[in-house]
C-alpha cells in the first residue's frame, strides 16, 4: 500500500469510528468492498438458494392457509435475493462484474451458500422448524447487521428484517401446532430438532480468532470476521451471535418438552455463558464447499431454472436495447 493509501484509509477508519456511514459511490479502501462484496454476496446467494428447501413443501402444505403464507415466504426470500444482488452489483461494477458473474460462480462451485439450506426438509416439521429456528438465527444476524457502516446494505436490511419477522411467525406458528399436537406430530419435531440442532449450532460460523481480531484490515493474516468488526460491516462477532441465540431459544424449545441433542448444554447462571458441545466444524466446511447431502441437487435445479429463463433476460435486454 503506497503512503496516501494508507493515509486515505487511515482516515476511512477514523470516519468509521466517528459513526459515518458510507454510500456506494463514496471512496473506499479495496480491503472494505472486497469484504463487503463477499458478505453480501454470500447473503444474496443464500437467500436464493434458501428457497429451495421449504419450496418443497409449497405443494405438500397441510392446509390452504399454510400453503399461502409458505409461498408468500418463498416469494420473500427471492425478493431479498434480488435486493441484495443490487446492492452486490453496485460494488462491483468497478470490476466490470454483474449478476451474471454471481450466478456462473454458483454453478461453478465457486460461490458458496449458507450451510442449513444444502440439508434435506424429509418432514412438514422440517419447514416448520426453518421457518422458526432458522429464520430465527437469521434475524438475530441481520439485526447485527443492521448498525453496519454501508449504507445500501442498511437500507436493504431494513426491510428485509421486516418480513423475516413475519416468516419467524409462521414457523414459530407451525411449530406450535406440531407441539400441541398428537404424540406423533410432537415426534416429528423432536426428530427435525435432533437432525437439525448441529446445523444450527454451526449457523453463526466457528467462534472468533481472538489474534486476528487487531491485525489491520486486508492483511493476510487477519480473518474476515475481525475485517469485518473493524470496516464496522458487523458489530458482534459469531460467538456472541450464537450466545444471543441460545438464550433465546433454549428455554423456548425445552419448554415445550422437546430435548436438544446436546447433553452438555447448559447456561452459567452468573455469567449467563452458554457452553455447549463444539460442532463439528470440518463437516461444517464440506457442506459449505458443496459437499451436503442436497448441494449438487439444489445448484442443478437452480441452474436449470437459471437456463429456462435465459429467454426472459434475452427478452428484457433487447427491449432496454430498443428504449
Ligand atoms: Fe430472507
Ligand atoms: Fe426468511
Amino acid at each position: 500500500m503506497n503512503p496516501n493509501a494508507e493515509d486515505r484509509t487511515q482516515q476511512f477508519l477514523e470516519h468509521l469510528d466517528d459513526g459515518h456511514m458510507v454510500e456506494a459511490d463514496d471512496w473506499m479502501p479495496d480491503a472494505y468492498r472486497a469484504e463487503l462484496v463477499r458478505l453480501i454476496r454470500l447473503h444474496a446467494v443464500s437467500e436464493i438458494m434458501g428457497t429451495l428447501p421449504e419450496k418443497e413443501w409449497v405443494p405438500r402444505a397441510p392446509t390452504l392457509y399454510r400453503k399461502l403464507a409458505l409461498m408468500a415466504k418463498v416469494q420473500d426470500e427471492a425478493g431479498h435475493g434480488q435486493l441484495l444482488i443490487r446492492v452486490a452489483e453496485d460494488l462491483m461494477a468497478p470490476r466490470g462484474q454483474n449478476r451474471e458473474h454471481i450466478m456462473e460462480d454458483l454453478f461453478a462451485g465457486r460461490q458458496k451458500f449458507h450451510n442449513v439450506f444444502h440439508l434435506p426438509v424429509p418432514t412438514w416439521a422440517d419447514a416448520g422448524l426453518i421457518g422458526w429456528l432458522v429464520d430465527g438465527a437469521a434475524i438475530i444476524t441481520q439485526g447485527m447487521l443492521l448498525g453496519g457502516s454501508y449504507a445500501p446494505y442498511t437500507r436493504a436490511l431494513r426491510r428485509i428484517v421486516e418480513e423475516e419477522a413475519f416468516h419467524i411467525q409462521h414457523g414459530e406458528s407451525i411449530c406450535m401446532a406440531l407441539a400441541e399436537g398428537t404424540a406423533g406430530q410432537r415426534a416429528m419435531f423432536q426428530d427435525a430438532l435432533t437432525r437439525w440442532w448441529p446445523a444450527l449450532m454451526t449457523f453463526f460460523g466457528p467462534p472468533e480468532d481472538g489474534t486476528a481480531r487487531s491485525a489491520a484490515p486486508g492483511a493476510a493474516h487477519t480473518s474476515h470476521q475481525a475485517a469485518n468488526l473493524r470496516f464496522r460491516i458487523r458489530t458482534k462477532s459469531n460467538e456472541e451471535l450464537r450466545q444471543r441465540y441460545l438464550s433465546k431459544y433454549v428455554p423456548r424449545i425445552r419448554s415445550l418438552g422437546f430435548v436438544i441433542p446436546d447433553p452438555t448444554l447448559k447456561q452459567d447462571p452468573t455469567t449467563k455463558v452458554w457452553t455447549y458441545q463444539p460442532p463439528d466444524w470440518e463437516q461444517w466446511r464440506a457442506i459449505i464447499t458443496n459437499h451436503g447431502p442436497r448441494s449438487a441437487a439444489r445448484v442443478n435445479l437452480r441452474h436449470t431454472s437459471y437456463a429456462e429463463g435465459q429467454w426472459v433476460r434475452d427478452v428484457m435486454s433487447a427491449t432496454r436495447k430498443a428504449v
